[in-house]
């Protein structure tokens, strides 16, 4: 956003939970026109004084809890993040006035597809049918963000999208924990057989849906932002091992997450034939530029792999 478009102001909220990691925004950091505040999305008074003294004319909220696995052991704080913060940002929106509320979603509140090639892919019209904490606390967000614009009449819209993959991404998620695990020559604990089916996105490409939706997009719509590229599990965790030269042999089946959604599909047409957007990367280059990020990245994940980390990893996967 800051090389394509210098004149913003951008500022930075976060609250710097296990995910977040300000060793990240080292290359804007020293930007002017970028500033960077931590907080907590559901601290009113917090929120209140940045608006007051910022006045943004356009809030995109990426702040979350994201992880399914997490939401599983300890549902109240992707509640109170996802639901409440949402609620809180745009209380502030009404409050101090606003060009634009984004809210950024994900194809999980639809719920899953079977493998069935009769199963198609979702649109925006779909009925709401969320399976985890996780992506109950997204659907009740998008919820009152609909519910914002036709009581407050404040100008909203969601994009729902599909897996994301790229640089930064913390290594908690199937691709960067099957890199990094694989980098150090550890089990790759595939749920199951293997056999979900996920939607992959590059994080550029769903970068610029989002700069298109907030500039471009309809106030009080819904656009999906999809990859079109389902892949089995299995299958990527087999190629990560191809394009590091790791044995297949490292890949371990462990139980599976309960209540493990099938199939995520959406369908992205609203956006492309309203907007023109169309997922630009192929899978081939994504994963190949993620996996020489992560190597030529070392020390950013291994300094998050040996902190708090570490609990995580033996809480989660120890007794699967
Ligand atoms: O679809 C968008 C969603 O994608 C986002 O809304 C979520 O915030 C994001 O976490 C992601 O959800 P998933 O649950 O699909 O992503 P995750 O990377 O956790 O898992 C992807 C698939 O890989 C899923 O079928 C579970 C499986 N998996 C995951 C992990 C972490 C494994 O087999 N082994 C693992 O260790």
């Amino acid at each position: 956003m800051l090389a394509k478009h210098p004149a913003y102001r951008i500022i930075c909220l976060d609250k710097l939970t296990y995910a977040g990691n300000l060793s990240t925004l080292k290359p804007v950091m020293d930007k002017p026109n970028f500033s960077f505040v931590q907080t907590d999305i559901c601290d009113r008074e917090a929120v209140d004084k940045l608006f007051e003294e910022e006045h943004p004319d356009i809030v995109v909220n990426f702040a979350a809890e994201s992880h399914v696995d997490r939401s599983i052991e300890n549902p109240g704080i992707f509640l109170q993040t996802n639901i409440m913060g949402a609620a809180t940002l745009m209380d502030a929106c009404r409050k101090y006035g606003i060009r634009r509320y984004h809210q950024i979603s994900t194809d999980e509140v639809y719920g899953d597809l079977t493998l069935s090639a009769e199963a198609k892919p979702f649109t925006e019209k779909a009925l709401l049918r969320p399976s985890s904490p996780y992506s109950s606390s997204k659907a009740s967000a998008d919820l009152l963000v609909m519910a914002y614009h036709r009581t407050y009449g404040l100008p909203v819209s969601i994009s729902r999208c599909s897996n994301n993959y790229g640089t930064y991404q913390f290594p908690e998620k199937l691709i960067p924990l099957m890199i990094v695990n694989a980098l150090s020559d550890k089990p790759l604990p595939v749920y199951g057989e293997g056999l979900n089916v996920r939607d992959w996105l590059y994080v550029e490409d769903h970068c610029k849906a989002i700069d298109l939706i907030i500039h471009k997009g309809r106030v009080g719509e819904v656009y999906n932002i999809g990859g079109n590229n389902e892949m089995r599990n299995i299958d990527i965790v087999k190629l990560i091992c191809k394009e590091l030269g790791k044995p297949e042999s490292l890949i371990t089946h462990v139980t599976d997450r309960k209540g493990h959604d099938m199939r995520y599909a959406i369908d992205p047409t609203k956006i492309h034939n309203e907007l023109g957007w169309l997922p630009k990367t192929k899978f081939a280059d994504g994963i190949k530029k993620t996996i020489k990020w992560y190597l030529e990245n070392q020390k950013w994940w291994q300094d998050i792999i040996n902190g708090e980390y570490q609990h995580y990893y033996k809480k989660m996967y120890g007794n699967r």
